[in-house]
């Protein structure tokens, strides 16, 4: 008799991430899951924050588990630890109490592939919200997802930022494309001379590292009234400056392809991220 084997459908896997905090990863990475939800997509947001963790804050849940239940023990399967939000949108609550993957015993390791790997519900999206700067957990992260979208704004410190975290990618893990988020844009134009000061300084020092823009979001005061009512600007404002354009790059990113053959669902990306570190 033959087992069937189980096939996961392909699954899109999106870190968002920047050199400089503060410059809107969480906010891109809650109302692009959001948005994808809503436009009918099973969408897992992983909190990779593991200092700062804030996704929840944005989309008002209050969890009461979190990773770090999975890594001690204290609870054996990601549903254990899984928050429902918006439109069916799936939260994995970040691990304030690990500093880092890298310091997780093989134990801990193997309880976490476990939990991800058994996870078993259809899944078409992951978005991963990751902390600013080029920590080890943060590059770990990068090198599990098929997509990096580095999020920049018009600051000097964020592109010179930016410009190290895509080195460090490049030079020390291979990794070649990056996608770019403009945010907190005064006006388009001031998108497209960011967009242009990242690209040049890249093909100048790391000319085989490829940039796609991949969306401009304007600094908008209703993003920053979403954020004080704990709702994502989508949900509460869509019609909004930044509600525009957060939701025209979930359509962007719905285009995305993915690989027909990279079916190893969160179980891999755990693995591949657990590896890294
Ligand atoms: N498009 C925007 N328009 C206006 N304000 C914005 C916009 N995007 C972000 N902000 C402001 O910046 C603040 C920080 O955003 P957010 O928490 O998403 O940044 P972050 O990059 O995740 O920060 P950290 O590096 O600390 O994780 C928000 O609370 C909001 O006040
Ligand atoms: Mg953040």
């Amino acid at each position: 008799m033959q087992i069937p084997m189980r096939r996961n459908r392909p699954l899109k896997t999106i870190a968002i991430a920047s050199g400089k905090g503060g410059v809107g990863k969480t906010n891109v990475a809650v109302n692009l899951s959001v948005s994808l939800a809503r436009l009918g997509r099973r969408v897992m947001l992983f909190d990779a924050d593991l200092g700062l963790a804030n996704a929840d804050l944005l989309l008002g849940l209050r969890p009461t588990r979190s990773l770090h239940d999975l890594v001690t023990g204290a609870v054996d399967t990601l549903e254990d630890i899984l928050v429902e939000g918006p439109d069916g949108l799936l939260l994995v609550p970040s691990a304030s109490g690990i500093s880092n993957m890298a310091n997780l015993s093989p134990a801990e390791h193997a309880g976490l592939i476990r939990a991800f790997s058994t996870y078993n519900q259809p899944l078409d999206v992951l978005v991963v919200d990751t902390a600013a700067g080029l920590q080890d957990s943060v590059t770990s992260f990068c090198v599990a997802v098929q997509n990096v979208s580095i999020v920049i704004c018009d600051e000097p410190a964020s592109l010179t930022d930016a410009y190290a975290l895509i080195k460090v990618l490049h030079q020390d893990h291979g990794l070649r494309r990056f996608r770019v988020i403009g945010n907190m844009l005064r006006t388009p134009e001031a998108g497209r001379r960011l967009m242009q000061k990242l690209s040049s300084v890249c093909m100048q020092y790391l000319p085989d590292v490829i940039l796609e823009a991949s969306g401009m979001i304007p600094m908008d005061d209703d993003l920053r009234r979403a954020v004080q009512r704990r709702e994502p600007v989508v949900s509460v404002f869509p019609g909004s400056l930044s509600g525009r354009a957060l939701t025209e790059l979930a359509r962007q990113v719905d285009r995305w392809t993915v690989a027909e053959n990279d079916t190893g669902g969160i179980g891999f990306f755990v693995e591949r991220m657990l590896q890294s570190a």
